[in-house]
């Protein structure tokens, strides 16, 4: 192998750029030849590879967002345009290729290792972490911690007034975040996966309040139209203060946290490896479990 190219597809993550300078170290010191391409498989369509240096790299590792931008492509579905994709690899003489993306980008990348026959391999990277086949996505831990901080600010807001906010975080239609914040600080929540139950909550609510618990946050996940009308309702007719807030794209920003550091670089390093051996097809996943491991086992 002599040349891979890097694209990063579908929203943003952070942690996407330390992936990109962990494989462009990886790669580089096996003497092979890294090129990045603009704007996902958009760019790659349009042939927009770009020369990465470790400098650079070095410095857009810190930051969130893609150094190398990216974009949502559906029109990647049609053949034409991605035989236009091929030539640009076949111009570049490129003889593999990584995606940073979701599963959308995944799609892409099945059709351009089968119908190009260049070993294609994935980082699976979203804030949502909703990508089949792992239990981590890149960008989720940074997304939480960055929701965490505005949600602890609305909470003094929130308890200054004994109001109740219903705060809506991102996921598309997964309540991955919304769950995490929602556990970590002991809020209440809905989210899709779950049948919802309105009137337990608002209870709980009451509860909270009566007990002193001043500062109340109901968290739901975005693109729940249903389910925000009846929270709202059902929290208000119950005589609460009640406010809406959304946290929004901010989430996608925040400073990239160490856990996302450290497991892009784990990525970086396996996914050579594995395109060492000529693999393709594949994403890079991590299984996560708790055990129970004796105390016994310490005991000299
Ligand atoms: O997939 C990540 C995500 O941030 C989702 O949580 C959200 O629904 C979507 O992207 C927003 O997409 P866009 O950036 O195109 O508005």
């Amino acid at each position: 192998m002599k040349t891979v190219a890097i694209l990063t597809s579908g929203g943003d993550s952070p942690g996407m750029n330390s992936a990109i300078f962990h494989l462009y170290k990886e790669l580089t010191s096996l003497k092979i030849k890294v090129l990045g391409i603009e704007q996902g498989l958009k760019g790659l369509a349009a042939g927009k590879f770009k020369n990465l240096s470790l400098p650079e790299l070095f410095s857009a590792q810190f930051q969130p967002g893609s150094y190398l931008r990216t974009s949502r492509f559906p029109e990647f579905k049609d053949l034409k345009i991605r035989k236009k994709a091929y030539g640009q690899l076949k111009k570049q003489k490129i003889d593999g290729l990584i995606i940073l993306g979701g599963d959308g980008s995944f799609q892409g990348g099945v059709k351009i290792s089968a119908e190009y026959n260049i070993p294609v391999l994935g980082i699976p990277c979203t804030i949502d972490n909703d990508i089949k086949g792992t239990n981590y996505t890149l960008g989720f831990d940074s997304a939480v911690n960055q929701s965490l901080r505005s949600i602890q600010e609305l909470i003094l807001t929130a308890a200054s007034h004994e109001r109740v906010f219903v705060l809506e975080a991102m996921g598309n239609k997964s309540g991955a975040i919304t769950k995490a914040c929602a556990e970590a600080l002991s809020l209440e929540y809905l989210v899709p996966e779950t049948k919802p139950d309105y009137k337990a909550i608002t209870s709980k609510v009451k509860n909270n309040l009566k007990a002193g618990i001043f500062g109340q946050v109901v968290m739901i996940t975005e693109n729940q139209p249903l389910v925000k009308e009846e929270i709202l309702k059902t929290l208000k007719e119950a005589g609460l203060d009640v406010r809406f807030n959304s946290i929004g794209h901010i989430v996608r920003g925040g400073v990239v946290s160490a856990y996302d550091r450290l497991w892009s670089k784990q990525a970086a390093v396996f996914l050579t490896q594995c395109l060492q051996k000529g693999e393709s097809g594949y994403l890079c996943s991590q299984q996560q479990k708790m055990w129970l491991s004796p105390f016994s086992q310490l005991v000299k």
